[in-house]
């Protein structure tokens, strides 16, 4: 007999969440989750999961989409084409950054990000927000406003000459995110390091791809990574440091952790399955592998599998940064380019999980719930969505992804569903791929086919993070210089 009660029933599936693993069937209404039973008579649209994983859809919280690089790079992907990649990958939620450039006002980034959006994305997304020029009227009522509006976390960069905060603001930021609850999320790499290597590289004639690896020295990283988890002590206030690379950062972050230090850490693909080595090809080609930080050594790589499964890194995002092999990203200057000039990112929002998936639970580097908690709980957690999203359980958002585990797939540039035009994992054979994909109870991706259409992902509103804060130690909290400090706006003025 027919659920009339119900929009789409999955039914005789393994449902993996993060905390446990059950057989059952899943009855969704009105796009959420309506009940988990043994047994349910099907709805009109049913599937049946039977020797299928069931898993919560992927909430990748680091992706770059139709964003302005600080040289003025527009990302290859917009909100359609980078939506429908993370579908097929099998995310449901993306997080991506409306970014604020020297002079702009805030709420028009957010505004003009709306834009862009709410036309073309075939999946949910909330934004985050990147802060390059905290003035005071950004400090004092923008910020503020923005958090209370659901915007509660941002990006802060270390590096890059036209995104850098200096120490002050980057205090400036972190104190007025604490007092408000939001979540900074830090690139930590150290500008003048990066830049004086870079000069004398140049100057040497080592202008090829490679030598950004050499310029980005893991050094850079473990020294900005060290000062900021610094500055969070000192303000006891939360960081999350992202796309976490080298061996030392990986372990300047677990130390901190160990003693009671509210510092996150977050790692991506690139950083398990490449190398400085994957740099190193003729001509430019060695441009399609370079982010920033760089992908280091076998030692740091696994470092960051181990991080990954210790509780050190709390995210696996893609930092999905898209540029084309041409002069609209990666070859600014044409055959000219050198490693200074190029667009850095590489493109990761559909490879993500499958990679981790094929290589980290089929492998049995992790379990599945690890991997369920790395890539979409712990983002719910971490950044405010956990009343939506990020689990399967009655009364949440029905965002699912529904996995294969033997199917194979050959990694092919061709088969991707960015605007990109290539893979740094091109002809890589990997196990598992998550073949339904379900947002809000609409079955966004089904068997290699699109179904959802342009605009039919909703803008979700975040709440102040908070639950996955570790306790700290009570000296973490008393700083001397803050029993002379009268108003919480001080530090501002
Ligand atoms: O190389 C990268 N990661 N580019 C994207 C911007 C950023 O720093 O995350
Ligand atoms: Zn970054
Ligand atoms: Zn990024």
């Amino acid at each position: 007999m027919m659920n009339m009660e119900l929009d789409l029933t999955i039914r005789n599936a393994v449902i993996v969440n993060a905390a446990q693993t059950m057989r059952g069937d899943i009855g969704v209404r009105d796009g959420r989750i309506a009940v988990i039973a043994d047994s349910l008579a099907p709805a009109a649209q049913d599937i049946d999961a039977a020797g299928r994983y069931v898993l919560p859809g992927g909430i990748d919280s680091h992706c770059h989409v139709e964003q302005l690089s600080a040289s003025g790079l527009m990302t290859a992907d917009d909100f359609y084409s980078a939506t429908v990649s993370a579908a097929f990958g099998g995310t449901t939620t993306i997080i991506p950054f409306a970014a604020q450039h020297r002079g702009m006002s805030l709420p028009k980034v957010v505004e003009d990000y709306h834009a862009a959006a709410g036309p073309k994305a075939v999946i949910d997304y909330s934004f985050h927000l990147i802060v390059s020029d905290p003035t005071p009227q950004a400090l004092a009522t923008d910020l503020p406003d923005l958090i209370s509006k659901g915007y509660t976390s941002f990006k802060v960069y270390m590096t890059y000459d036209k995104l850098k905060l200096d120490d002050g603001q980057l205090l400036d930021v972190l104190e007025l995110a604490g007092r408000a609850g939001a979540l900074v999320m830090v690139h930590a790499e150290n500008n003048d390091v990066i830049k004086w290597i870079a000069q004398r590289l140049l100057a040497n004639g080592h202008t090829a791809p490679k030598f950004h690896a050499v310029a980005h020295d893991p050094l850079a990283e473990s020294e900005a990574t060290h000062r900021v988890i610094q500055f969070s002590r000192l303000l006891d206030t939360p960081v999350l440091v992202v796309h976490v690379s080298g061996i030392e950062a990986v372990r300047n972050i677990r130390a901190a952790q160990t003693l009671g230090v509210r510092v996150y850490g977050e790692t991506c693909p690139q950083y398990l399955f490449l190398t400085a080595k994957d740099i190193d090809r003729p001509g430019l080609d060695g441009a399609m592998f370079c982010c920033s930080p760089p992908p280091r050594d076998a030692a740091s790589q696994e470092a960051v599998w181990e991080g990954l499964t210790n509780g050190t890194f709390q995210v696996y995002s893609s930092d999905h940064a898209p540029y084309r092999f041409d002069e609209t990203g990666k070859l600014p200057k044409g055959d000219k380019t050198t490693f200074k000039d190029m667009a850095n990112g590489v493109p990761g929002l559909e490879l993500r999980l499958p990679l981790l998936f094929s290589e980290g639970v089929l492998k049995g580097r992790m379990s599945i719930k690890q991997f369920v908690a790395l890539t979409a709980t712990n983002h719910a957690q971490m950044y405010g969505l956990a009343h939506r999203k990020g689990s399967i359980a009655v009364g949440l958002d029905a965002d699912m992804a529904i996995w294969d585990a033997e199917k194979v797939t050959k990694i092919t540039a061709g088969n991707i569903h960015d605007n990109v035009g290539y893979t740094p994992y091109e002809g890589r054979e990997i196990t598992g791929w998550p073949v339904t994909v379900i947002n809000r109870g609409r079955v966004v991706v089904d068997d290699g086919k699109l179904i959802a259409g342009r605009g039919d992902g909703h803008f979700i509103a975040r709440k102040t993070p908070g639950p996955l804060r570790m306790e700290r130690k009570p000296a973490e909290s008393m700083r001397l210089f803050k029993s002379f400090i009268t108003s919480p706006e001080a530090s501002t003025k």
